[in-house]
């Protein structure tokens, strides 16, 4: 005789989730771009949205784009396939077009897409689901040294800082001979307390972001006194 144990409850629990994801999950985003998405000027922009509809319950999906603080639809698709949206704004007339499921391609990305896409899927017989993304025109790297100096002498204090900016916001390194001495965020320092002769040679900072890596080779040269010694021969005493 089997009793309504914890196996049981555990069986109707699982039927319960079950039910509640085939009749509780209605449109969904199941893939977006990141946030920010960054592009290089000049190239074509793939954001990448996908979905979830089982019941079969989206109409249409609409992309806009945000000018003067507005969303204004550039292209949809719906049960006619894919169609240019009326209020499309000139800048983005025939340099937008829709792939796969729900991508949207802008074509030749230049400083004025410096702004926020969307993707709405609108739903039978209302409602809709969207989802936002800022899209960053990136920027080259450029990066500073700042030396006190490239010349040392032993025994002193001795600060390099090297800098750099761009979009995405670079990740700063010092490396020497292949290892990293400090890193940081848009900036990084190599400080030598009591600097010796061994410190001397070339270092390199680095500048790395999703999009770019770039360096700067320097060479730290460290200045020391010989040790006097004094030979005193018998003759000339
Ligand atoms: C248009 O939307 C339908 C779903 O409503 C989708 O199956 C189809 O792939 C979409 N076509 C394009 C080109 O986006
Ligand atoms: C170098 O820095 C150390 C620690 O910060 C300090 O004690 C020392 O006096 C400094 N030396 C010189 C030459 O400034
Ligand atoms: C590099 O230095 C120049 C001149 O001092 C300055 O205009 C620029 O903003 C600096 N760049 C960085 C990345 O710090
Ligand atoms: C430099 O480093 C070497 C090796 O670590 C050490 O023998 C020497 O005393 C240091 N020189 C000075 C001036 O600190
Ligand atoms: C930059 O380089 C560092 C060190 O090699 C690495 O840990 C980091 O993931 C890189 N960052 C990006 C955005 O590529
Ligand atoms: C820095 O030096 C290394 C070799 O020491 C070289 O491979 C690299 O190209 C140099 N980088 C720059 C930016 O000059």
């Amino acid at each position: 005789m089997m009793s309504f144990g914890d196996h049981q409850l555990y069986l109707l629990f699982l039927l319960l989730v079950k039910f509640h994801e085939s009749v509780g999950v209605d449109v969904i985003f199941t893939q977006e771009p990141s946030n920010p998405s960054y592009f290089n000027k000049g190239s074509d922009a793939n954001l990448v949205w996908n979905y979830a509809d089982p019941h079969n319950k989206i109409a249409a999906i609409a992309y806009s784009v945000l000018v003067n603080g507005e969303f204004k639809t550039m292209i949809f698709n719906n049960s006619h396939g894919v169609q240019e949206h009326s209020s499309i704004p000139p800048s983005y007339k025939g340099r937008v077009k829709i792939e796969g499921r729900a991508t949207l391609v802008i074509k030749n990305i230049n400083t004025g897409d410096n702004t926020k896409f969307r993707c709405e899927m609108w739903k039978s017989p209302s409602g809709q689901v969207e989802s936002t993304v800022q899209l960053i025109v990136a920027e080259a790297l450029l990066m500073n040294l700042s030396l006190g100096g490239k010349y040392f002498t032993e025994g002193s204090n001795a600060t390099l800082s090297c800098k750099a900016s761009g979009k995405p916001p670079p990740y700063v390194s010092w490396i020497r001979n292949g290892v990293l001495e400090s890193s940081g965020k848009e900036a990084a320092s190599l400080e030598f307390n009591n600097i010796n002769r061994t410190d001397a040679g070339q270092y390199t900072c680095q500048a790395n972001n999703s999009m770019e890596v770039t360096s700067i080779n320097t060479t730290i040269v460290v200045h020391y006194t010989f040790p006097i010694v004094l030979v005193l021969e018998w003759q000339d005493l």
